[in-house]
């Protein structure tokens, strides 16, 4: 089934929903529309999907692209990581082997399964979500690194079931971080990300560093150890990106 705006909107509980068949970027869709936060904008494809840190998306039809916008709340700097935990939850019951890698990434045996980007825009947020879905195979560099839900269960997928079921999960687990603070989610996060052991790539002094992930602390930071065996910590105030 393709998606539907009413219907999706309406099993949201109303939430204002926008459906394109394909757009630029859903992120940039959502950040034109002057809509009262929380809002939905998804799409089919898109043509200049974008990636964390000014890389690109490949957004072929198939794969499931959409943003949700919602009022920055005081803690926004946990937003990434809540919404990456929110859609690890969401899917790891339908996925075996399923990770989540710092920040907001979630891989199936070191193949990527979805990425999320999180912009701040004036007084709002926008999580933008890129799953791989119905895809059968990829091309290029991605035929290595990506995998889809359906090349790892073997069946198609119901975008529209799927889409429902991720926004409620990411809208349940913004309330709970207004609600309740980031320190809500840390122990399950840390349990998460801990799970598996994990190489990170941070911009540290105009670089690119690299290192493995030991901890995740209160605040949301990161403790990294560098190749060069250098303990630092990485804000998560650094995950937001900018716009
Ligand atoms: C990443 O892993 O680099 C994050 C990818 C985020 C992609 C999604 S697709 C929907 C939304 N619109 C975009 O242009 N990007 C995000």
């Amino acid at each position: 089934m393709s998606m539907d705006a009413a219907r999706t909107s309406k099993a949201l509980g109303g939430l204002h929903v926008e459906c394109y068949g394909e757009v630029a970027s859903t992120q940039d869709a959502a950040r034109a529309l002057r809509v009262q936060p929380p809002y939905l904008v998804c799409a089919s494809g898109q043509s200049a999907g974008k990636g964390r840190l000014g890389r690109r998306w490949q957004s072929d039809k198939g794969g499931l692209y959409f943003t949700l916008a919602i009022q920055r709340q005081k803690q926004d700097w946990a937003v990434p990581l809540v919404s990456a935990y929110a859609l690890w939850k969401g899917l790891s019951s339908k996925v075996l082997s399923l990770e989540m890698k710092w920040p907001n990434d979630l891989y199936v045996e070191e193949k990527k399964l979805a990425g999320v980007l999180v912009e701040g825009w004036d007084a709002r947020l926008g999580i933008g979500v890129g799953l791989n879905v119905n895809q059968l195979s990829f091309e290029g560099d991605l035929a290595s690194s990506a995998v889809s839900l359906r090349m790892l269960a073997g069946a198609e997928f119901d975008l529209e079931v799927l889409l429902i079921s991720i926004v409620s999960g990411m809208l349940k687990a913004m309330d709970e971080l207004a609600w309740h603070g980031f320190r809500f989610f840390q122990p399950a996060l840390r349990r998460v990300l801990l799970a598996s052991d994990q190489p990170v790539k941070v911009i540290r002094a105009n670089r690119i560093c690299e290192g493995r992930l030991l901890d995740l602390g209160p605040s949301g930071e990161a403790l990294v150890r560098s190749s060069e065996g250098e303990l630092f910590t990485v804000p998560a105030q650094h995950l937001l990106e900018a716009r």
